[in-house]
C-alpha cells in the first residue's frame, strides 16, 4: 500500500463534549443545564432521549483514557460542564466538578495524551438562562468568571483551552430557530447572543491570560462552503448572506475585520448591544483557531423556484449531510486568508452511519470518509495551511442533540443498554495513522491497530 506522510509532532486526537457523553446529570453537585431543561421537555429532542446517563463518562473516563491510549492518540480533546463546576453559574464553586476534571487531565497526562479543554460546548447553567441567558450581557461577564476559575485550576497542565465551541450554533439555533437550547425563535435576541458570546470569549480571554499566562487560548468555529446552487445572482446574493452568517460573522470580528453585513431576518436599526471597546475587546490575540468541519450547503436563493435533481444524487452521510472532502481545504484556506500563520486545527470532522448490525465494529464508510478528508487536509497543509493536528469526532457514539442518539458518530461503538465500548475498524485506522504519521492512499482498509 502507497502512503503520503504528515509531519512529525502533528497531534492526533478524538474530541467530545460535557452532556453528550458524561452522564451523571444529578451526581456530585452538579447544576441543572440548558440542555437538561431543554431533552427533558417533551417533543424537543428526538425519540425523548437524554443526557442524564449518556455514556456515564464521568464514572468510566478510565476506561476511556485506555480505549485511547491504546490506540495510540497523543490528544483529547474535552469539554467542561460549567454547570458542574458553578452549579448556579456564578458565585459558590463545586470542588467536586473541578475535582473530576483535574482527575481527568491527570489520567490523560500519565497516558502521555495531551489535554485540548472547551470551556463552553453549549451547556449552559439553566440559572444563567432564567437571568436571561446569552442575549444578556451579563451572562458574559459569568462566563469570565468560570473560565479563570477553570484556568487556575486546569491551566498548568493542559495543552490548550478555547473559549467556545461553534458560538454560530449557540446563537442560530438556540436562539433564532430554537431547535436547540434553550429553545428560543426571537431574531433579536440571536443577534444580541451572538455579539455576548464575542464579549464573553474576550472576557474569558482576558480570565485565561490572568490566571493562566503560558497556556495557549483561543476558540472553535464551525465553518462550511456556501456554494450557490446555480449561477444565477439571487442564488450568488443568497449564498453570500448565508457565508456571511456563518463563516464571518464571528471570525471576522476575532480578527479585527468586524461584523459582515446584518442578516435579512435580522430587526435593522442601531446595534445597541456593542458598547464601545468591545470590538477591541474580541479581537485581542489568539493563540490557535480550531476549525470544526463537516459538509457544505448548495444555497437556493427563496425567490426562486426549488431545483428539481440535476445529475446523480451526492454521496451522503446517516444524517443526510452531503460527503465533501475539498471543502476542508476551502474552509481552512478562507480561515488562514484572515488569520495568517496561526496555528490552525480541524477541531472536529467525522460522520455518522447507521450501526452494521451483524458486527457493530466494521465501518468501512467512516474509514473512506476520514481518509478521504485527511486527504485534503494534507493538500491544504502542503499548500502552506499552518494545520497543526486533526481531532475526529467523535470518540464514541454519543448524544447528538436535538437527534438524540440516533445517528451514530463514534470511531468507538456504545451498546447503550450495557454501556459496554467496542472499537470499531475506523478506531484502528485513526490510531493506526496516529502512530505513524502514514496515510494510505486508497481506501483498501488497513486497521494495523492492536486488539482492544
Ligand atoms: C458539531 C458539534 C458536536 C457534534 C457534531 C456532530 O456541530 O460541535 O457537538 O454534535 O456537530
Amino acid at each position: 500500500m502507497e502512503y503520503r506522510s504528515f509531519p512529525d509532532g502533528f497531534v492526533w486526537g478524538t474530541a467530545t463534549a460535557s452532556y453528550q457523553i458524561e452522564g451523571a446529570a444529578r451526581e456530585d453537585g452538579r447544576g441543572e443545564s440548558i440542555w437538561d431543561r431543554f431533552s427533558h421537555t417533551p417533543g424537543r429532542v428526538r425519540n425523548g432521549d437524554t443526557g442524564d446517563v449518556a455514556c456515564d463518562h464521568y464514572h468510566r473516563y478510565r476506561e476511556d483514557v485506555a480505549l485511547m491510549a491504546g490506540l495510540g492518540f497523543n490528544a483529547y480533546r474535552f469539554s467542561i460542564s460549567w454547570p458542574r463546576v458553578l452549579p448556579a453559574g456564578t458565585g459558590a464553586v463545586n470542588a467536586a466538578g473541578l475535582d473530576f476534571y483535574d482527575r481527568l487531565v491527570d489520567e490523560l497526562l500519565a497516558n502521555q495524551i495531551a489535554p485540548f479543554v472547551t470551556l463552553y460546548h453549549w451547556d449552559l447553567p439553566q440559572a444563567l438562562e432564567d437571568a436571561g441567558g446569552w442575549p444578556r450581557r451579563a451572562t458574559a461577564e459569568a462566563f469570565a468568571e468560570y473560565a479563570g476559575i477553570v484556568a487556575g485550576r486546569l491551566g498548568d497542565r493542559v495543552r490548550s483551552i478555547a473559549t467556545f465551541n461553534e458560538p454560530w450554533v449557540v446563537a442560530d439555533h438556540g436562539y433564532r430557530n430554537g431547535t436547540h437550547a434553550p429553545g428560543r425563535s426571537d431574531p433579536a435576541a440571536a443577534i444580541a447572543a451572538a455579539h455576548h458570546l464575542l464579549v464573553a470569549h474576550g472576557l474569558g480571554m482576558q480570565a485565561i491570560r490572568t490566571a493562566a499566562p503560558a497556556t495557549p487560548a483561543g476558540i472553535v468555529l464551525n465553518l462550511a462552503p456556501q456554494h450557490p446552487a446555480s449561477p444565477h445572482p439571487l442564488d450568488l446574493e443568497a449564498a453570500s448572506a448565508a457565508h456571511d452568517w456563518l463563516n464571518r460573522w464571528y471570525l471576522d470580528p476575532l480578527v479585527g475585520r468586524g461584523y459582515p453585513e446584518l442578516p435579512s431576518w435580522a430587526p435593522g436599526g442601531v446595534r445597541s448591544e456593542i458598547q464601545d471597546g468591545d470590538m477591541d475587546l474580541i479581537a485581542a490575540p489568539l493563540d490557535f483557531i480550531g476549525v470544526n468541519y463537516y459538509n457544505q450547503s448548495r444555497v437556493r436563493s427563496a425567490l426562486l423556484p426549488p431545483l428539481g435533481p440535476a445529475g446523480d444524487p451526492p454521496e451522503r452521510t446517516g444524517m443526510g449531510w452531503e460527503v465533501y472532502p475539498a471543502g476542508l481545504a476551502e474552509v481552512l484556506e478562507f480561515v488562514a486568508s484572515r488569520s495568517g500563520d496561526l496555528p490552525l486545527y480541524v477541531t472536529e470532522n467525522g460522520a455518522a452511519y447507521p450501526v452494521d448490525e451483524a458486527d457493530p465494529a466494521r465501518d468501512p464508510a467512516r474509514v473512506s470518509f476520514l481518509r478521504r478528508h485527511l486527504a485534503v487536509a494534507l493538500d491544504a497543509l502542503e499548500r502552506g495551511v499552518p494545520l497543526r493536528g486533526y481531532f475526529v469526532w467523535s470518540l464514541l457514539d454519543n448524544f447528538e442533540w436535538a437527534q438524540g442518539y440516533g445517528p451514530r458518530f463514534g470511531i468507538i461503538h456504545v451498546d447503550y443498554p450495557t454501556l459496554e465500548r467496542r472499537v470499531r475498524d475506523s478506531a484502528r485506522f485513526m490510531g493506526a495513522l496516529a502512530r505513524s504519521g502514514r496515510l494510505p492512499l486508497d481506501d483498501e482498509v488497513s486497521t494495523g491497530g492492536p486488539p482492544a
